[in-house]
């Protein structure tokens, strides 16, 4: 699959690539919405890549969801010949998943990278006094830390409405979140078309400024219905590679 990949998609990696004005595409073969295999294809292409790029004293930023979680599944099992690497979930928990959580995901990628790895015992959609005294707490503190070191993030990318309702917002937020343009969901913030930010999560993570400057941002993504999250996110880094299937970025050309 990975010559399919290079003779038959290459053009089209270049041609995503530069209509969403991003650093690179890799696209796997086949259509995410007629074969839900072809999820972990992305989850191998991403792995390839993170290994590609991975360099000594990095903390590596994970975010949660399924495709992530293919990320985590399809991660080479194998010791990096690196020193000082960090795995560390760059978000607050979320959903009732345990295998879907940032946490859960970055100690799979950790331990098949054979490298030491950080939780974040905090949830996500929290009071903002919950929120304030549980980042007085020491563990979390150094957690933090940690994320704000962050060198490289690999995240998934969702729709807005989506990711509202595996949130379980009320309708009623559900239609704040429309008349607000919200269409796509990433680390943790919701997006309008341009890539602007429309609301915020309550728990701590990487933050919009961070990821702005980020040199390796890597998203991962699959089906035709995400295309106009990818439109927006691409818009906040130019940095991005982004891990995508055919499908998907036949419907982001269109
Ligand atoms: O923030 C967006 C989500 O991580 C996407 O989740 O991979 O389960 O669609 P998903």
């Amino acid at each position: 699959s990975f010559i399919h990949r290079f003779k038959g998609l290459y053009n089209i990696e270049e041609e995503v690539a530069k209509k969403l004005g991003i650093k690179k595409v890799l696209v796997v073969p086949g259509f995410y919405d007629e074969d839900k295999f072809v999820l972990r294809e992305i989850g191998r292409a991403v792995s390839i890549y993170l290994k590609s790029i991975l360099k000594n004293d990095t903390v590596l930023g994970i975010t949660g969801g399924q495709t992530m979680a293919m990320v985590a599944e399809e991660m080479i099992d194998e010791e990096l010949k690196l020193a000082n690497i960090t795995v560390v979930p760059a978000r607050g928990g979320l959903g009732k998943d345990v295998e879907n959580q940032a946490n859960t995901i970055a100690a799979k990628v950790a331990k098949k990278l054979r490298t030491s790895y950080k939780l974040l015992h905090m949830p996500d959609n929290i009071s903002k006094e919950l929120f304030r005294s549980l980042s007085e707490d020491p563990n979390i503190k150094e957690v933090v830390d940690y994320i704000q070191k962050i060198g490289i993030l690999v995240f998934g990318i969702g729709r807005a409405d989506k990711m509202a309702k595996r949130r379980r917002l009320n309708e009623e937020k559900i239609e704040v979140l429309r008349q607000q343009g919200a269409v796509a969901e990433a680390f943790g913030y919701y997006f309008n078309k341009d890539g602007e930010i429309v609301q915020e999560i309550n728990t701590v993570g990487v933050s919009l400024n961070h990821y702005k400057q980020l040199k390796h941002v890597i998203g991962a993504a699959a089906g035709i219905e995400k295309a106009e999250a990818i439109i927006s996110i691409s818009k906040l880094n130019k940095n991005l590679t982004l891990a995508i299937d055919e499908g998907l970025a036949k419907e982001i050309l269109k």
